[in-house]
């Protein structure tokens, strides 16, 4: 892996152009940088964009910014750049677990708090767990839809131990700092594949082998957290911008103060065939109580969520109109698939456009995909569509992701036939309202 990546970035141009206000950048490639510093590093989540990113594009265009927003906040990585610059910031999510991890993100804890909480958690819980071991506590599993399916019986009784250790916690921000490192241990120690974002169960030969320590688990998540909000702490105590991260759907309008700078990571198709936040969510949000009815619904509220009906649409994309017709000669449900995501995207547009004061600029980090052998031009649809508002594109940059796996095929240029074998590619895209 190490060597495939040198060798791709000795090949790689230093500055190379791509088309119109379109460069090929690597000083955004941030190859060898430490993604998970700070509060940044607390808890997974997909396709999360890396603080480096964040923070160039704050520095370069948001620096004068009284506001920032990024209205797909996810698990909140621009919010937390913003408060360390000391900028105020809002942030939406659908999602219940963003929320709670941008919230937690962005909240700076002195960390004796935490330590000397921490201590009460381990002592109770490990005296408790020893005496559920020699029979003398009865724990009840609780009833959560599938709990058997995705958690042997004792993992279960396990977490509902800690979970009351840790719901009994007085101060709100010192328990939701902790609800954050048990929703870690949620994930890793049930019957999921941890290497996959989805929800695939282990398969049944090799689930025998599987008896992880809830207890450890926990313990390292937690002093990894403590950690890392140490080193949060001392850059972030003394700032006095605000973070707000709300629940919330991008599609509604929201009363919010205007703002100076859009920051944002969208999520770059529906959730069915591209990142299924919600999957990844699910036991999380269930053993943290969040209700279930909005909880399985997340995929199918999100962007692109329901199919469109036919190709008709209002999209002011000429690209999305050629892209849609050559998929649609191949399958015309994966057309209308494809359709659904920038029909939702352009209702999202409109909103947020309403919060951008004049001058102000939309920054996209957004991935092109391929759909049937066809790689979509997300990044040139995104520019058509805010140019329609009268934005001015002022220039798109094209980073590779350095960590992802895979090398992919790409078409840097979109230019038929011009297909290069190499990381894969996300791009940032800058436009700015007049
Ligand atoms: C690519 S992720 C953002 C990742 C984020 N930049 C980070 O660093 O963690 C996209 C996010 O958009 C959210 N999302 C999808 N549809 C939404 C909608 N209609 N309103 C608000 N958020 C939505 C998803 O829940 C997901 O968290």
């Amino acid at each position: 892996m190490e060597k495939k990546l040198d060798n791709f970035l000795k090949k790689a141009p230093r500055l190379e152009k791509l088309g119109e206000n379109k460069y090929r950048d690597p000083s955004w490639d941030f190859t060898r940088a430490d993604t998970k510093i700070l509060s940044h590093g607390f808890h997974s989540y997909p396709a999360m964009m890396i603080p480096q990113v964040a923070r160039k594009c704050i520095e370069l265009w948001g620096k004068e910014a009284k506001y920032i927003l990024d209205p797909f906040m996810g698990s909140g990585t621009v919010l937390v750049e913003a408060k360390i610059h000391d900028i105020n910031s809002f942030g939406f999510d659908i999602n219940p677990l963003a929320v709670l991890l941008a919230k937690v993100k962005t909240t700076p804890i002195d960390t004796k708090i935490l330590k000397q909480e921490f201590e009460r958690i381990v002592k109770r819980t490990e005296e408790k767990i020893q005496r559920f071991r020699k029979g003398e506590l009865n724990v009840e599993i609780p009833n959560y839809y599938n709990i058997d399916y995705w958690f042997k019986p004792d993992i279960s009784k396990q977490l509902a131990l800690l979970k009351e250790e840790i719901w009994a916690i007085d101060d709100e921000n010192v328990r939701d700092f902790f609800k954050v490192a048990f929703s870690e241990t949620v994930r890793y120690v049930s019957n999921t594949r941890n290497s996959e974002y989805k929800l695939y169960r282990i398969p049944e030969s090799r689930l025998n082998g599987w008896s992880p320590d809830v207890f450890h688990t926990f313990k390292d998540y937690a002093e990894r957290n403590i950690r890392k909000m140490g080193d949060f702490y001392r850059i972030a105590k003394d700032k006095r911008a605000f973070a707000k991260p709300m629940p919330h759907n991008v599609i509604e309008p929201v009363e919010i103060e205007n703002v100076d700078m859009i920051l944002t990571s969208p999520p770059y198709g529906d959730s069915r065939t591209t990142v299924a936040y919600g999957q990844f969510s699910r036991l999380s949000l269930q053993w943290m109580d969040f209700d279930y009815e909005l909880v399985r619904n997340i995929d199918r509220i999100a962007l692109g969520g329901k199919s469109a009906k036919s190709l008709m649409h209002y999209v002011p994309s000429e690209k999305l109109n050629v892209v849609l017709e050559k998929i649609a000669e191949i399958d015309e449900k994966r057309a209308r698939e494809v359709l659904s995501y920038f029909i939702d995207f352009y209702k999202a547009s409109k909103i947020i456009n309403g919060y951008l004061n004049e001058g102000g600029v939309v920054v996209f980090v957004v991935a092109n995909r391929t759909v049937r052998g066809i790689q979509i031009p997300t990044d040139e649809i995104y520019v058509e569509i805010f140019e329609s508002f009268g934005y001015r594109h002022e220039v798109t940059y094209l980073r590779a992701i350095p960590n992802k796996r895979m090398p992919h095929k790409v078409s840097p240029s979109n230019k038929k036939g011009e297909t290069v074998s190499t990381m894969a590619l996300e791009n940032i895209v800058v436009l700015k309202k007049q």
